[in-house]
């Protein structure tokens, strides 16, 4: 990114010698302003156009630049070039989040982390929008705008509300799993270097040889995973509202670059009609007795962003960016992903977001025919704006990204198809189960401190019926809690 100088005088947007920028101009001393003070109009101006919407969720975040370096021959799932030989390194941004909060909300709260991921490969930027959760609380991407509300401020009173964000959950059972994992240890990280990342869906990798796999990546945190408890949160939040941010940046700046243990649980395309559970399914994981995790790659974060704005702000991440070798599953959350992210970058950036030095590729270029817009550079020239031309210019390869996929049966509202041991409380109540006494208990007083405020009983009695569904201790200790906070 070039770097404007800091030397020679003070101009305007246009480039005059600016005389005084501490005086506006007046009609005589005392005088009202006038409109030829072209300075003050300007700065004004500027300065009501310097921010841009907020993300509609994971507004508020922090990011850095990093490698990625690939440590085991995958070449037998995936064909992707940056994954082609063991040492080989690739330059990324990392964008972590909260989800709920706005731009000026604190970061130690109980609520997932986003870990978005560039990886600026020599076939082009490959993202890779995951969460600090190996799952989500829905299943279908027509339920996330109504899920969101709930969880942002409430219409009338302007705050989040118990009861809203109980409703939904408790009208919703499928989100039984990832709230119990939210309300638990792993609801409060205490840093972004402390917790670890997941790409959450499923994804397709494909080999050189045609041959199709299903993949879910897991990124462990090198740095061991640390949580706060509710009240270590509490105060955080109170005293430094920029924690996260400023732990991340402050450890790259002295040399200490956390880094995380790259893994892929890989499950062959032919089992995935008879697994016993929906592979497709965001809400479930894939056990590891069933698919271990396969080590093959460290990520580490060494460089700061210089400018929080033009970086981190205006980064634009898409599950839709996927370079040969990798592609999409059928899961209904991605399949609603792939559109609604660039759509995202569309509005909140601009026509030419994936333009930005953030954005654009790093390892190769983008060529196309895509042209003007908002903020265009012109950095085509005279090259012709059409394809086919008969004057040059590039061509398409003829050679897809990833494999289609085989589907039968007539179009439809579907309820997605559920496998031999599918249900919305089987993984939930087994997560309850692993847990030990001391981290039930932590896991129903969480629970309980937030449904207590439910202001209607059959709210909180319908979300407390969904745990007991998942283990009727859970359910009966959760009861138990929720009564006594009450009174
Ligand atoms: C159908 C469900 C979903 C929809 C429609 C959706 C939509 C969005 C939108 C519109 C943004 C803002 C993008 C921007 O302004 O740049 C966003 C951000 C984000 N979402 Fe989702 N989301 C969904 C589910 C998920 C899931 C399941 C995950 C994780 C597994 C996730 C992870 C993220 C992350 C990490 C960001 C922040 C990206 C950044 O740092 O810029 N989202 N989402």
């Amino acid at each position: 990114m070039s770097v404007e100088s800091t030397t020679g005088p003070l101009t305007t947007e246009s480039g005059a010698p600016v005389s005084d920028n501490q005086n506006s101009e007046t009609a005589g001393i005392g005088g009202p302003g006038l409109i030829q003070d072209q300075l003050l109009i300007e700065k004004l101006a500027h300065f009501n156009r310097e921010r841009i919407p907020e993300r509609i969720v994971h507004a508020r975040g922090a990011g850095a630049y990093g490698t990625f370096t690939v440590t085991a021959d995958v070449t037998k799932y995936t064909r992707a070039k940056f994954l082609s030989e063991i040492g080989k390194q690739t330059e990324t941004f990392l964008r972590f989040s909260t989800v709920a909060g706005s731009l000026g909300a604190a970061d130690a709260v109980r609520d997932p982390r986003g870990f978005a991921l560039k990886f600026y490969t020599e076939e082009g930027n490959y993202d890779l929008v995951g969460n600090n959760t190996p799952i989500f609380f829905i299943k279908d991407a027509i339920k996330f705008p109504d899920f969101i509300h709930t969880q942002k401020r409430d219409p009338y009173t302007g705050s989040q509300e118990a009861d809203n964000v109980w409703d939904f959950w408790g009208l919703s059972p499928e989100t039984t799993h990832q709230v119990t994992w939210l309300f638990g240890d792993r609801g409060i990280p205490a840093s972004f270097r402390h917790m670890n990342g997941y790409g959450s869906h499923t994804f397709q990798w494909v080999n050189a040889a045609g041959e199709a796999f299903w993949v879910r990546y897991h990124f462990k945190t090198d740095q061991g995973i640390k949580n706060l408890t509710q009240a270590e949160a509490d105060k955080v939040a109170g005293e430094d509202p920029d924690s996260h941010q400023r732990d991340l940046r402050t450890a790259i700046e002295r040399g200490d670059f956390p880094t995380w243990t790259v893994q892929v649980q890989v499950m062959p395309v032919a089992e995935a009609a008879a697994y016993r559970f929906n592979p497709f399914d965001l809400t479930k994981i894939w056990p590891h007795a069933d698919y271990p995790p396969i080590e093959f790659g460290k990520l580490e974060l060494n460089r700061n962003p210089e400018n929080i704005f033009a970086e981190v702000e205006q980064s634009a991440f898409s599950p839709s960016h996927f370079v040969p070798g990798i592609g999409p599953s059928p899961d209904k959350m991605l399949q609603g992903r792939l559109f609604a992210y660039a759509d995202a970058h569309r509005y909140r950036v601009g026509i030419n977001a994936d333009h930005l030095p953030v954005n654009r590729p790093h390892a190769t270029e983008a060529r196309n025919y895509g042209r003007d817009g908002a903020l265009y550079d012109g950095r085509h020239g005279r090259q012709k704006n059409y394809e086919p031309n008969s004057f040059g210019g590039p061509v398409e390869t003829g050679q897809p990204l990833w494999q289609s996929v085989a589907v039968t049966g007539p179009s439809g509202e579907h309820v997605a198809p559920t496998h031999a041991e599918d249900n919305d409380f089987v993984q939930a109540g087994d997560l309850y189960r692993l847990m030990t006494e001391d981290e039930r208990e932590r896991l129903i007083n969480n629970l309980a401190g937030s449904l207590s405020q439910v202001s209607r009983e059959d709210i909180a009695q319908r979300a407390i019926e969904n745990f007991r569904k998942a283990d009727a201790d859970y359910g009966k200790r959760l009861e138990a809690a929720v009564q006594a906070l009450r009174g």
